[in-house]
């Protein structure tokens, strides 16, 4: 079973935001199961890797619309994409040294903070910018 189901709890109502964030949960779920299967670090390093990078372009695409749009709580917003970057980036540096193993935990932690920011900060913009072009 996938650890994380996309509903429409999940929509910000801006379709491509929703079509980024479900490429976001997918990669989620496919990590889980790498490690589920114990596919140790050569199953499972280029999904984080993917994950890692597919983060950062997606956080690259929300800030720049909501540049566009002038959107008032940009700075705090490009702030949690900050943190979670570095610490994501912390991950995987550890990760591909050999330092790390995949765990539960940190799959859950990755799973917990995008379910969290997609609800509360990501939903925030979305009443405010519905309708306008991604
Ligand atoms: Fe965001
Ligand atoms: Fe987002």
């Amino acid at each position: 079973m996938a650890l994380l189901t996309w509903d429409d709890s999940l929509s910000v109502k801006i379709p491509e935001v929703d079509e980024e964030h479900k490429v976001l949960v997918k990669l989620i779920n496919e990590l889980h199961t790498a490690m589920k299967e114990g596919r140790g670090r050569e199953g499972t390093e280029h999904i984080l890797n993917e994950l890692v990078t597919y983060t950062q372009t997606h956080f690259t695409h929300e800030e720049a619309f909501l540049t566009r749009n002038n959107y008032p709580q940009l700075a705090p917003h490009k702030l949690m994409h900050q943190t979670f970057v570095e610490k994501v980036v912390a991950f995987q540096k550890e990760f591909t040294a050999g330092k790390l193993v995949l765990s539960i935990q940190l799959v859950q932690f990755l799973s917990d903070w995008i379910v969290e920011h997609v609800k509360k900060a990501d939903m925030q913009y979305g009443k405010m910018l519905a309708g306008k072009k991604y």
